[in-house]
């Protein structure tokens, strides 16, 4: 990483940070609450050449991403789950899509839905009309069960290099082998607010399956707020967690930490994303 990009980093953790009043010395600027698992991956063998290898040992972290440490899981706001496989790390949330293509317009838009002013986000959304449908989907969105049986997505596009060392581009998700409904918020509300968290232990031992979506010859490759169309997906592996202890040295989450064999998304998001990690992490250093 150069100077210029650290401090590109830095100076957009004191934006998240003004925007959302986190403490960034202390806590994760999005996702403060949150549980760690470990488990395993195991290679479906089929696709990217990548994805032969033996079974793997994984360290995941399942995360709420609004409303910081004292938040509460069954307010409004998607989810995160964070693996780091080997030399694989798949940072995800409960979105198919995203709401903006850049670190510089991420700010904007907390701003915006921060900002107790009601005109904020319509007017946010005049300047980013690319933002609507995540949003939209967001507001969808009911309080989890649980934290394993939620879908999580990848929204960038990885370059996959299968067999025949062709790469192909495609969208990543994890899958629940066991889907939970969603609570009702009275519920949900009732329970302590990291519900989600306590509750990790009793989900376990629980599988999801990593599978890659294919875009159709008109979807948007490189634009993370566009839905795909295609339906047409390949199975990459299976993660089984099977504890809740956290581990010795947490893992510092990069979307770029990837092995050979797994080209990095072509949008500036990941990369945005990558160098924002990296300054919050030394920010709370
Ligand atoms: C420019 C857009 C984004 C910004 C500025 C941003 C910012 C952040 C920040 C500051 C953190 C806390 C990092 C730390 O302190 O360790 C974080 C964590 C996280 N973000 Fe993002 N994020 C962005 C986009 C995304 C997207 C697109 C996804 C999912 C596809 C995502 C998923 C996550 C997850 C799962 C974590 C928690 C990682 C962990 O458990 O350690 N973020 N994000």
């Amino acid at each position: 990483m150069t100077e210029d990009s650290f401090d590109g980093g830095a100076r957009l953790v004191e934006q998240v940070a003004a925007a959302t009043g986190a403490d960034p010395a202390h806590h994760r600027l999005l996702h403060a609450r949150g549980a760690w698992a470990a488990g395993e991956f195991t290679p479906s063998g089929r696709a990217a050449a990548v994805f032969t290898a033996p079974a793997t040992p994984a360290t995941a972290r399942f995360s709420s991403t609004l409303g910081g440490p004292g938040g509460h899981d069954g307010d409004p706001g998607d989810h995160g789950l964070a693996v780091r496989i080997g030399d694989l790390d798949l940072v995800m949330f409960t979105l198919p899509v995203f709401f903006v293509r850049t670190g510089a317009a991420m700010a904007e838009f907390l701003r915006a839905t921060n900002s107790p002013d009601p005109s904020a986000v319509p007017a946010f959304l005049e300047r980013h009309p690319e933002a609507a449908t995540a949003l939209e989907l967001a507001q969808q969105a009911r309080p989890a069960a649980g934290f394993t049986g939620l879908t999580y997505h990848s929204v960038h596009a990885y370059g996959l290099t299968d067999g025949a060392r062709r790469v192909r581009w495609a969208r990543l998700s994890w899958r629940p082998q066991r889907p939970t409904e969603p609570l009702n918020p009275e519920e949900a509300h009732s329970r302590p607010g990291d519900y989600l968290s306590l509750g990790l232990a009793a989900e376990l031992p629980a599988s999801l399956d990593l599978v890659a979506q294919l875009p159709a010859p008109h979807d948007e490759v490189y634009d993370p707020t566009r839905l795909w169309s295609s339906e047409h997906t390949v199975p990459l592996g299976t993660l089984t967690l099977t504890g809740t202890e956290p581990p010795a040295t947490e893992p510092g989450f990069d979307p770029l930490r990837l092995p050979r064999g797994v080209a990095a998304p072509l949008d500036e998001l990941a990369a945005d994303r990558s160098r924002v990690y990296a300054a919050a992490r030394h920010r709370r250093a």
